[in-house]
């Protein structure tokens, strides 16, 4: 397939733009043909009897799996434990019967992530590569391939293979369920529905484009900015700040917002944006209680949230996008799209190579 820009100014706007049509894809390549179940290779796999599911990764890959855990552990009920590929070998980590490895790589060529597999492998372990380039190594080696069908991204600045990764870990997480007898087949298929709304709500969130650019005008004036989230939002605060310091430049933390009087509070000034992540979701009122001690400390916050989470906090904060509301399971396809555009218009206002970043490469073959 020939990537081109179609009537974008940069890979990374179109492949942000595609990512609709790209979790529409992956769903009809994820479900049975009557809709109503989640089909793919790992099917096979003795999910009832493995103890545990380890899945390693980088960077933004990383950040995927750290949502699928949230989404394994409720959804299926199994122990889930995820790595940094490139850490995770060196310590030799004992790994149970039966345990299931899974690496998750965009390239399926990350040097650290292959490396991880055949750790995994070296250990006795069934292994499962997610990956989205299926004639890459990873596909190659891994006992069990599950493709994520986002197509090419051109793009040094992973977008719709991260939240693609995520529909299908999601997926996978409901499946596993099943698998588990954690859920009954009405059940599936109550969660196939929520997983077929994703593609209309993330097309919403695109709508609210010119939004994000006004609020990453703001943020690219700044030398620091704070991603706060709690639960799910975690992830996607790691995510955003990652996004953010690989093509703008500007020094971005990821925070889980209940940590921060641990630390990182000592930071807030009324010159340091800070981008609360925050769909009214179970965590909701503690996210709010930890974003008044950060404005109480003169902290501008910019409050990416739901109409609920808005009216709580509208009067108080800096800069607000409303965001559709969604159940909260789903929230971190469209919070994803938000990261992602306040990222992408920040780079380009400060006129940064937005798709080829300084010192990064797309693929990264080295340890
Ligand atoms: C994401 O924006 C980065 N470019 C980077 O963190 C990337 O996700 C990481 O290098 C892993 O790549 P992979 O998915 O191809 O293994």
């Amino acid at each position: 397939i020939v990537a081109d820009k179609g009537q974008h100014r940069h890979y990374m706007a179109k492949e942000i733009h595609e990512q609709p049509s790209v979790i529409a894809r992956a769903l009809g390549a994820w479900i049975s043909e009557d809709r109503t179940r989640i089909a793919c290779a790992a099917e096979n796999v003795d999910w009832a009897r493995a103890p545990r599911l380890t899945i390693v990764a980088c960077g933004t890959a990383y950040y995927a799996a750290h949502v699928a855990k949230v989404w394994m552990e409720r959804v299926a009920r199994i122990p889930v434990e995820i790595e940094i590929a490139s850490e995770f070998r060196y310590r030799e980590p004992p790994l149970p019967d039966r345990g299931v490895t899974m690496v998750v790589s965009q390239s399926g060529e990350t040097a650290d992530t292959l490396a991880a597999l055949r750790y995994a492998q070296s250990r006795g372990q069934i292994t499962l590569g997610l990956v989205n380039v299926t004639t890459s190594t990873i596909a190659r080696e891994a006992d069990v391939i599950l493709p994520i069908h986002a197509g090419p991204e051109i793009g040094v600045a992973s977008t719709k293979a991260f939240t693609a990764m995520v529909f299908c870990l999601s997926a996978l997480a409901v499946l596993i369920a099943r698998k588990r007898g954690e859920i009954g087949l009405d059940e599936e298929h109550g969660y196939v529905e929520l997983l077929s709304t994703v593609p209309r709500l993330m097309s919403e969130t695109i709508a609210l484009e010119p939004q994000f650019e006004a609020l990453a005008h703001d943020i690219a004036r700044s030398s620091d900015t704070l991603f706060l989230g709690r639960g799910l939002m975690y992830p996607l605060a790691l995510e955003g700040a990652l996004k953010l310091k690989e093509i703008t430049y500007i020094h971005a933390e990821g925070y889980a917002a209940g940590e921060i009087k641990h630390g990182p509070i000592a930071l807030v000034d009324e010159l340091t944006p800070i981008i609360a992540l925050a769909p009214f979701d179970g965590l909701f009122d503690k996210l709010a209680s930890n974003l008044r001690e950060v404005m109480g400390r003169k902290g501008r916050v910019a409050l990416i949230g739901d109409a609920e989470a808005s009216r709580d906090l509208a009067e108080e904060v800096w800069r607000r996008v409303e965001m559709p509301a969604v159940d909260p399971l789903i929230a971190p396809y469209i919070y994803a799209v938000a990261v992602q555009f306040i990222a992408y218009h920040a780079a380009v206002a400060k006129g940064t190579d937005v798709d080829q970043p300084r010192n990064l490469a797309k693929s990264v073959t080295v340890e």
